[in-house]
């Protein structure tokens, strides 16, 4: 057994949550290390579904640790909401959640800050609208970088915590009118929000780097929950059409603090074709009748906002490229069921760009949206797929489409996906996947 990263090879919402809880009864620990409350990981056990934004999907196991890394951005009044729902669902949050004291604390006011660059229309010159989950995410990020964050510790400190939220909250309003934002906010009513939520989370409160070190050294085993996707983080993505935080392998040990050399393996998560919420560049994107197919089928509709997800054809670059960039010894394709219905089957396996054919992806934007996918059309295999947990039992058309993304990403496909629910999964024997997770 071993420490293994989890992560989205893409633009997020590939699935990681299901694998994550799948995963997670083979290991001890399972530890989110960046984001906040903008991700959303569905979990389909029989007739009960739940969506977990800030608590890793492991904490649906009994007996299993859930870890809020010091990478992450955390809402206390969103991280309470999410605890009361797993209590009442039986869940013994009280002993199996730890916080890490060094996480950064979101404020309501970073959703002021953040509306100076989504609300106002493209009014301000240096500002893009990406298109976020309005949670606050970038700005508390900014605080951070800005080394004027306010941290869990801090919230932890009765004395020290009333006056810096709010000399923050007040630094936050005067951004926000200099943009003209109305900044009406009860200041005073939100500290002592704030405050109180402090005492509920206190005891789950730790140095949770310690408690991991502590945890490998009594030989336990850590599975590392990515959020967002490489192609959302903030240095490797689709730059400014991305998140504020490190969504690749490398954020794994920055955002929990476990040294690069105590880590075994990196899974990627990537679906059977490719999504995308918000703005920004999305070359193999299926617009019209199409997208729509997908969309429906996928059910790609946001589990934070419930926007529409963007949907398109599996880019065969970008998977080579966030390959590169966390080093993946395996990828997990999800929702194969969803292509299901469909005649052929688009695979982007090059781009265009100013008539040149290339697998790089551009490092602007600009480039990255003049690129044209060049396709191969594959046959689609029109049977029922979903629910499948065997590869034998898959058609052929299935098979050699799982084969052709193989070759063309030169990445294995240990594991597949043919639905939402735990049993609805094919593992290759002999696979890296398996030898990582078995
Ligand atoms: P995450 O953010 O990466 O955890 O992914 P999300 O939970 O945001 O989105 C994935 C969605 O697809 C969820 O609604 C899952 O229940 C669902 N899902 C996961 N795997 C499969 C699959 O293999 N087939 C189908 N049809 N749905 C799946
Ligand atoms: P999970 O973990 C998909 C996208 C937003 C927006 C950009 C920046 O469920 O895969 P932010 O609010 O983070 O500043 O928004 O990132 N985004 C996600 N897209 N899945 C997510 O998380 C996402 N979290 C953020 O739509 O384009
Ligand atoms: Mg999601």
């Amino acid at each position: 057994m071993s420490n293994i990263i989890i992560l989205g090879a893409q633009w997020g919402d590939e699935g990681k949550g299901k694998l994550v809880d799948l995963l997670a009864d083979r290991f001890d620990f399972i530890v989110r290390y960046q984001g906040g409350n903008n991700a959303g990981h569905t979990i389909l056990i029989g007739d009960r579904k739940f969506v977990l934004r800030l608590v890793p999907s492991g904490i649906l196991h009994p007996g299993k640790v859930a870890v809020i890394g010091n990478g992450l951005v955390v809402d206390p009044l969103a991280l309470l909401e999410e605890v009361e729902q797993l209590i009442a669902a039986g869940v013994d949050v009280a002993s199996q959640l730890r916080i890490s004291n060094r996480a950064q604390v979101l404020l309501p006011s970073h959703r002021l800050v953040e509306k100076i660059s989504e609300g106002t229309n493209g009014k301000i010159p240096s500002r893009i609208a990406i298109g976020t989950t309005l949670k606050g995410i970038g700005p508390c990020y900014e605080d951070k970088a800005g080394r004027r964050g306010i941290r869990v510790a801090d919230l932890m400190d009765r004395d020290y915590f009333p006056g810096a939220m709010t000399a923050l909250m007040e630094d936050h309003r005067t951004r926000a009118r200099a943009f003209g934002i109305d900044d009406s906010i009860n200041v005073e009513e939100l500290v002592a929000r704030y405050v109180e939520a402090a005492e509920r989370i206190r005891p789950m409160v730790c140095d949770t780097a310690r408690l991991l070190a502590d945890a490998m050294a009594s030989g336990r085993n850590l599975l590392f929950e990515g959020a967002q996707g490489t192609m959302l983080d903030l240095d490797h993505g689709t730059y400014p059409f991305v998140t504020s935080s490190s969504a690749s392998a490398g954020g794994a040990c920055t955002g929990t603090g476990v040294a690069p050399t105590k880590i075994d393996g990196v899974i990627g998560i990537s679906k059977a074709y490719t999504t995308r919420v918000g703005g920004g560049p999305f070359t193999s994107e299926a617009t019209g009748a199409v997208g729509d197919l997908l969309r429906n089928r996928g059910n790609e509709f946001g589990s934070v906002t419930g926007r529409p997800r963007r949907c398109g054809w599996f880019d065969v670059p970008l998977i080579r490229y966030t390959a590169a960039i966390n080093g993946f010894d395996s990828m997990v394709v999800t929702k194969l069921d969803v292509l299901d219905e469909l005649d052929e089957i688009p695979v982007c396996v090059a781009y265009k760009i100013n008539g040149a054919t290339t697998c790089e992806i551009p490092a602007t934007w600009r480039e990255l949206a003049k690129a044209e996918p060049v396709y191969e059309r594959l046959p689609g295999w029109r049977t029922r797929t979903k629910g499948m947990s065997e590869w034998g039992d898959l058609p052929r058309a299935a098979q050699q489409y799982l084969l052709f993304l193989e070759g063309q990403s030169g990445v294995e496909v240990g594991c597949i996906s043919t639905g939402p629910e735990r049993n609805e999964t094919i593992r290759r024997g002999e696979s890296r996947f398996a030898a990582l997770t078995d």
